[in-house]
């Protein structure tokens, strides 16, 4: 047995990449204890057509380019499309990269939710689920494979929130309001789902500068590229929070799901039935049925899932920074 097939968290990474999807990226990377079994794409913060181009990217930055990627949802299920975000993530989604190097890994042929279906048979109860971006390629997935729910072993997802306000509506989360349909889909399924949502991510500030430090400790174009993209993105955090603003940083929202996965123990939960608001003014909203009442309206029957509610911010961040100063990057 290799040592990769030794690691305990065998995941499938979602992705809308995205600076703090590529944040996340580079975590499952450099975090010897999840092996990285593919990178599905999806759009949202960029088409899926420039987020499939850069998990390429940034897989063959860090010397993996042996993680196969694929395609998945162009739009949502139900609902029209939005223009991506560049003022967030930049048009490129990478924080409008001033240039490329030539990189030659090729997509899978696959769809997304073909990938997640075809590796969820082929590991029965092994694999992790990591969505950070809206929920289509795992909806779509369960279209095609409905025992998807007892195959994967876990989903870990950034999106939502639950007490705290959102962040694209004043109680909607960008990943959950951009398919809302599919993420109801995916929340009444079944699945061990984890929810990681505004309420933890918002708590958790990452500075500018920890990304120019560990930059400048690897120096190479995977840091170099990151510390970038995260310094465009923090102009946005900046400009909206004054307290993001003092200390010149960001939210990691995606990162933080990684950080769920690998240390659980850093978050407070409470779980419960999540419903998903799919239209009107509470669109995307996510809501927790937070005792076992029983509520007048039918729909809270389904099963519960786990949402983070509070985080050891301090504890996050040093270990997102131990985590990238390891020795990972490949040649
Ligand atoms: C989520 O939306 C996207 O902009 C981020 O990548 C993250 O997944 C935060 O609301
Ligand atoms: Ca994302």
């Amino acid at each position: 047995m290799s040592t990769t097939t030794q690691r305990p968290h065998a995941v499938i990474y979602d992705t809308d990449p995205g600076v703090d999807d590529a944040m996340a990226l580079y975590y499952a990377l450099a975090h010897p204890d999840i092996e990285l079994l593919g990178v599905t794409t999806t759009f949202g913060n960029v088409t899926v057509d420039q987020a499939a181009t850069n998990a390429l990217y940034l897989l063959a930055l860090a010397g993996r380019a042996d993680i196969p990627v694929t395609r998945g949802a162009a739009a949502p299920l139900v609902k029209h499309a939005e223009a991506p975000p560049a003022h967030i993530h930049g048009a490129d989604g990478l924080g409008n990269l001033p240039q490329r190097q030539r990189f030659d890994n090729r997509l899978d042929p696959r769809s997304s939710a073909q990938f997640i279906v075809d590796m969820a048979r082929a590991r029965p109860g092994e694999i992790t689920l990591v969505p950070v971006g809206p929920l289509g390629n795992l909806a779509l997935a369960l279209e095609i494979e409905p025992r998807l729910p007892q195959l994967l072993r876990a989903v870990v997802l950034m999106g939502g929130a639950v007490l705290e306000p959102g962040n694209v509506s004043p109680v909607a989360e960008a990943n959950i309001w951009n398919d809302p349909h599919a993420a109801d889909r995916v929340f009444c399924a079944g699945f061990p789902l984890t929810m990681v949502g505004l309420d933890v991510t918002h708590q958790v500030i990452l500075p500018v500068a920890l990304f120019a430090e560990m930059a400048a400790h690897h120096q190479h174009p995977a840091m170099h590229t990151l510390h970038h993209a995260v310094d465009f993105y923090a102009g946005f955090y900046s400009g909206l929070y004054p307290h993001v603003a003092q200390i010149h940083g960001c939210f990691g929202h995606d990162v933080l799901a990684f950080v769920a996965l690998t240390d659980p123990q850093l978050f407070e939960y409470e779980s419960g039935a999540v419903r998903v608001a799919v239209d009107g003014l509470a669109q995307g909203q996510t809501m927790l049925r937070r005792k076992t009442i029983s509520y007048p309206q039918s729909g809270w029957e389904g099963p519960a899932s786990r949402a983070c509610m509070q985080v050891q911010a301090q504890a996050c961040k040093d270990l997102i920074k131990t985590t990238l100063m390891r020795d990972w990057i490949r040649p």
